[in-house]
């Protein structure tokens, strides 16, 4: 017999509901961004990755998101736009008719999960936190936060739904929508793949990070400094499906899965200069990945290099414990432990901050997740 605490994708379906109970209704979630620690870089259908990941869930870097919906009355007449749904969608007040494709496309992959979405007209509001151009992703916060809303209606035909099958299921549905968004409803730590030592772990969706954490890591900084804030050349679709063939695609699934195991002890015993080690070396090996495969492609920029040789400079000269990490994209994640900010704050505002656009930076940390911000 299947133990109880392992779902598998047929526990996601949502059967024997009855939509007519709801005549309209409103969510409203907001939900965080996430940094890996150890990267997700190659995945494979539907949505499943290569290797386990563990990130940070941020606080300051959100998207605010509104789902209002209200029944319709026939499924027939508009077959022939968005698929059958009838959505529309609002970024910062506006109508966005661009985003549409990814959002049809999210629809068409979770709606066999949440069958209900051809039975309500959507209104999808959204905005975030952060500068849209920033090269901040914003598909982790985005998709999470609209699973989110999904769920809340999913909640209201099944009032009986436990919080952890409601979190995991958003978990799975954000998956479906970016897989780095399944690492966005909860905090502090995510761990999203399954893995030999983290109990609990699946392909399927995020879970916390099941371990005592030391007090290291608690309240850790992240201070993104904006290098390029212009449109990413390439997409991270695109850069997963370049580890298909790329030649060294089963040595960095099983460098990354042995990282895993390692920062696993290292957030238990709070070893700071290990901790720098991996998270170093992860976000150059996501960098190395893209420079070695074919096509190859470079996303640092000539400021995202001096940025981090001023930080292996300042480490060398003080001892801090300040590190970087990278995302998909020039700009710089800096972490630090908040017992050091205001030394970190110190150089990062007189040495690094001239290397960031228009002296553009966000100051942000470890946050505990998403929230409900109202339901009616
Ligand atoms: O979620 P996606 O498909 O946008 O991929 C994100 C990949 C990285 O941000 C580069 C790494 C990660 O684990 O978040």
């Amino acid at each position: 017999m299947r133990k109880i605490f392992v779902l598998i994708e047929a526990d996601f379906i949502l059967e024997n509901y009855n939509s007519n109970s709801i005549k309209s209704g409103n969510a409203t979630w907001k939900t965080p961004s996430n940094i890996a620690l150890v990267k997700y870089w190659g995945k494979r259908d539907p949505q499943l990755p290569e290797n386990a990941s563990v990130s940070f869930t941020l606080d300051a870097c959100f998207t605010l998101t509104t789902l209002k919906y209200t029944k319709r009355h026939s499924k027939l007449n508009s077959e022939s736009h968005n698929g059958g749904y009838n959505f529309e969608v609002y970024f910062e007040g506006k109508k966005k008719e661009d985003f549409k494709p990814k959002i049809e496309t999210f629809f068409k992959r979770v709606e066999q999960y949440i069958p209900f979405l051809k039975d309500f007209n959507f209104i999808i509001e959204s905005r975030n936190s952060f500068p849209h151009s920033s090269g901040i992703a914003s598909s982790a916060s985005g998709m999470s936060a609209l699973a989110l809303c999904l769920m809340s209606i999913e909640k209201e035909l099944n009032l009986k739904m436990t919080d952890e099958y409601f979190n995991k299921k958003a978990s799975f549905l954000a998956r479906l929508g970016s897989g780095s968004a399944c690492r966005s409803i909860e905090g502090e730590l995510i761990v999203w793949g399954s893995h030999k030592d983290i109990k609990g772990s699946s392909n399927l969706f995020g879970i916390k990070y099941p371990n005592k954490v030391h007090d290291n890591f608690k309240n850790y900084h992240d201070t993104i400094l904006l290098v390029d804030e212009g449109e990413k050349q390439v997409s991270s679709t695109v850069g997963h499906k370049l580890m298909h063939k790329h030649p060294f695609a089963a040595q960095r699934f099983k460098q990354a899965n042995d990282n895993v195991s390692k920062l696993s002890e290292i957030l238990q015993n709070g070893e700071l200069k290990q901790f720098i080690a991996i998270v170093e070396s992860e976000a150059l090996s996501l960098h190395a990945m893209m420079m070695t495969s074919n096509p190859y492609f470079i996303l640092m920029k000539p400021n995202t290099l001096k940025i981090i040789n001023k930080i292996w400079e300042f480490r060398a000269s003080t001892n801090s414990n300040i590190c970087f990490t990278l995302d998909a994209g020039a700009n710089v994640h800096i972490l630090f432990p908040e017992i050091e900010k205001e030394e970190v704050n110190n150089f990062i505002t007189s040495e690094l901050i001239q290397y960031c656009q228009e002296n553009h930076y966000i100051c942000d940390r470890v946050g505990i997740g998403a929230k409900l911000v109202s339901n009616n």
